[in-house]
């Protein structure tokens, strides 16, 4: 901030221009916390959780014992490897909605016949292009095509290359259990429209036993509480915010009438935080709530798959019916 202003300084700008510019300069990150202090309840987006430190610790909680989700998704991925890649045919061009599942496009594409093109979609150009290199350097003779866009906006691709076969989309993890009912459904009728002619393969976590999913986000390492907490601590380094975390306590819980986990930072006592050069008090008791994830019946996705405009085909599950992977055809 201090370098804009004199910059700011430099350039002549007046008075009420260098008043305004600090503001104006604030991060989509500041604007949104600020934002989700000021209303009530406290709400903000969960992609804030995946600076640096947050990935590190998502990837963590992809490895513990009662996170099945992810262990689930790749065996259900690498069993039915072929069956998939039958679906998809010779030629493919694929594109993953986010680029943080190198091992699961991996999976994909050793099974595909000659894929034409992979393009991975991420509003973050730095983990894209990370993510390409090494998608690169793994299969050299695939032409990886990486595209800076934030996914849940409308975007447009670039047009298929000569000679390809279909266009299939690759949203896994059950990241489509982030968006409400509404986005979710917006997501699906604007990948439809997309994909048109293709298809969308996507992985959507299962409703189950509620102890299982409340062990998932409540593991005994204290992983998922620490992926919470770096919200804060992120806050701290990146926006100046004075958060005390031990005065925050890790939240998750499943709410059943939404068939949804909810993660929050709850505050353990009655405190004020600095941001932004503001002030915010904060309840004993009172929260933020940082994460939903949606959970679905094989039912109740494929329903809403249709109602965007897509034609449901196969599912694969696992043994224990914890996790799905659907093919769902987009009509031209
Ligand atoms: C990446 C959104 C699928 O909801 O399970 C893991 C994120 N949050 N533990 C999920 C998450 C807490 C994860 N998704």
């Amino acid at each position: 901030m201090l370098s804009s202003h004199f910059m700011a300084l430099e350039t002549g700008f007046d008075a009420p221009a260098l008043a305004a510019a600090p503001r104006m300069l604030a991060s989509g990150f500041e604007q949104d916390l600020v934002r989700a202090l000021v209303v009530r309840p406290h709400e903000i987006s969960p992609k804030y959780f995946y600076d640096a430190q947050g990935s590190r610790l998502f990837d963590q909680i992809c490895e513990l014992p009662e996170y099945y989700p992810t262990r689930t998704e790749l065996a259900i991925l690498a069993d039915n490897a072929a069956d998939i890649a039958q679906q998809i045919g010779p030629r493919a061009e694929i594109v993953e909605f986010g680029a943080g599942s190198l091992r699961k496009i991996r999976l994909l594409l050793d099974a595909l016949e000659a894929p034409a093109r992979y393009l991975p979609i991420d509003i973050s150009g730095e983990h894209l292009e990370g993510a390409a290199a090494d998608l690169r350097r793994a299969c050299p003779a695939l032409d990886v095509r990486p595209v800076v866009a934030d996914y849940t906006q409308r975007f447009t691709l670039p047009p298929p290359v000569a000679g390809s076969g279909a266009r299939v989309g690759f949203f896994p993890g059950s990241t489509i259990g982030n968006f409400t009912p509404e986005q979710a459904l917006q997501f699906l009728q604007r990948a439809a429209q997309m994909l048109r002619g293709g298809a969308l393969l996507l992985g959507a976590d299962l409703i189950k036993d509620p102890a299982v999913l409340h062990a998932a986000y409540n593991d005994a390492q204290g992983v998922t509480a620490a992926f919470n907490l770096n919200l804060l601590a992120r806050a701290n380094r990146e926006l100046g915010s004075d958060f005390v975390l031990e005065q925050f306590a890790h939240s998750a819980f499943y709410n059943a009438p939404l068939q949804r986990i909810e993660m929050h930072l709850v505050s353990r006592q009655r405190q004020r935080v600095a941001l932004a050069g503001e002030a915010f008090e904060l309840a004993e008791g009172e929260s933020l709530h940082t994460e939903n994830s949606h959970k679905f019946t094989i039912e109740s996705l494929r329903e809403l798959a249709g109602r965007a405009g897509f034609r449901a085909g196969p599912v694969w599950t696992d043994a224990q019916n914890l996790f799905s992977v659907h093919w769902l055809h987009a009509p031209s």
